[in-house]
C-alpha cells in the first residue's frame, strides 16, 4: 500500500499515546477512520482531534479484550464504511512485578488484553480485509516482544505470543498471495501513559516505577513513533522496530544469543534499588 488517501483504517487504543498519534497521522495522509477504545471519554477526544483535521470518523467504545465486542466492531465498520483497508491493533497495557509477585489474575489480565485482544481483532477483522483487496494489519508487539527483562514476565509472555501469532500470519498472507500485509511493531521507549497506567507488584510503588520509566527509558516522542510505523507498513516491513533502543537491543540479543540474559539481570539488580 502506497499511501492512506482514501483508505479505511482502524485503529484500537485511540485515547492516547501512539493510537492518538496514529489515529493523527492518518487523518492527516488523507485517511477514513474508525477509532475504538474502552476509555469512551478519551476516545471521544482523539475523535474531535481527528475530526478538526477534516477526515471522517466512526467510533465504538470497545474492550479488545471481550472477543464477541470486537467480532461486532469488524462487522459494523465493514457496514459502515463498505470496505476496511488497514488495522491497528495498539490497545495494551502493562505490569511491572517479579513472577513471584505475579497473580495469575495479573496474567490472565494482561494476556486478555495484550494478546488475546490482537488475536480477537486480527481474526475479526482478516475477512474484510482480505475481502478489501488491498488491505493491511498491524501489531503492536514491544522491544519486550524480542528480549525477556526482569519484571516484565507477563508483558513479554503477552508480546512474545503476539509476535509469534503475527510472523505466522504474516507467512500465511504472503503464502497464500491474498493482498494484505502484516507487520509487527516492536517500540523501545515510548513517551506515553503506559506506565502511568500500569499496575505494579503487591508492595512496590507505581508513582517511583512510572517515574523511572518515563524519566531513564522513554526517548522516543509518540508521534515520531506513530510515523515510524506508517513508513514501515508503506514498505510492508514485517517487523518495525522503534527508537535506538530498540535497534540496539534487539541487535544485543540476536549477537549474544542468551548471554544478553546476564547483561539484563545487572541491570534489573540496579533498576531494583530504585523501585
Ligand atoms: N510506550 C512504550 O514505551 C511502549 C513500548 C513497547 C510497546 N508498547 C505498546 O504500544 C501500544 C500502545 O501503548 P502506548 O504506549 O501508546 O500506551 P497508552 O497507555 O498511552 O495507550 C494505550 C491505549 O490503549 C487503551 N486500552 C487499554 N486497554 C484496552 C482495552 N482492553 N480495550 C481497548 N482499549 C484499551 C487505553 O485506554 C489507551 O488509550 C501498547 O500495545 C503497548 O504495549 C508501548
Amino acid at each position: 500500500m502506497k499511501d492512506f488517501h482514501g483508505k479505511v483504517a482502524v485503529v484500537t487504543g485511540v485515547a492516547s499515546g501512539m493510537g492518538r498519534e496514529l489515529a493523527l497521522e492518518l487523518a492527516r495522509q488523507g485517511a477514513k477512520l474508525s477509532l475504538c477504545d474502552y476509555d469512551p471519554a478519551g476516545l471521544e477526544k482523539t475523535a474531535a482531534e481527528v475530526r478538526a483535521l477534516g477526515a471522517e470518523v466512526h467510533t465504538k467504545v470497545v474492550n479488545v479484550g471481550e472477543r464477541e465486542q470486537i467480532l461486532a466492531y469488524a462487522d459494523e465498520v465493514a457496514e459502515h464504511y463498505g470496505v476496511v483497508n488497514l488495522v491497528f491493533n495498539n490497545a495494551g497495557i502493562a505490569h511491572h512485578a517479579s513472577v513471584e509477585k505475579t497473580s495469575f489474575k495479573d496474567y490472565d489480565r494482561l494476556m486478555d488484553v495484550d494478546f488475546w485482544g490482537v488475536v480477537n481483532s486480527s481474526k475479526a477483522f482478516l475477512p474484510h480485509l482480505i475481502a478489501s483487496g488491498d488491505g493491511h494489519i498491524t501489531n503492536t508487539s514491544s522491544l519486550f516482544g524480542l528480549i525477556g527483562v526482569g519484571g516484565q514476565s507477563a508483558y513479554n509472555a503477552a508480546k512474545f505470543a503476539v509476535r509469534g501469532f503475527t510472523e505466522a500470519l504474516r507467512i500465511e498472507m504472503l503464502a497464500s498471495g491474498h493482498n494484505v500485509g502484516v507487520s509487527c511493531v516492536h517500540p523501545g521507549g515510548i513517551k506515553t501513559d503506559i506506565c502511568n497506567n500500569a499496575t505494579v507488584g503487591e508492595g512496590q510503588d507505581q508513582a517511583s516505577f512510572a517515574d523511572f520509566f518515563n524519566k531513564h527509558l522513554a526517548r522516543t516522542e509518540a508521534d515520531a513513533a506513530a510515523r515510524t510505523i506508517l513508513r514501515g507498513v508503506k514498505k510492508n516491513h514485517g517487523r518495525i522496530l522503534i527508537g535506538p533502543d530498540a535497534v540496539a537491543l534487539d541487535l544485543l540479543a540476536r549477537v549474544t544469543g542468551s548471554g544478553y540474559q546476564r547483561i539484563m539481570s545487572f541491570v534489573d539488580s540496579q533498576q531494583s534499588r530504585f523501585l
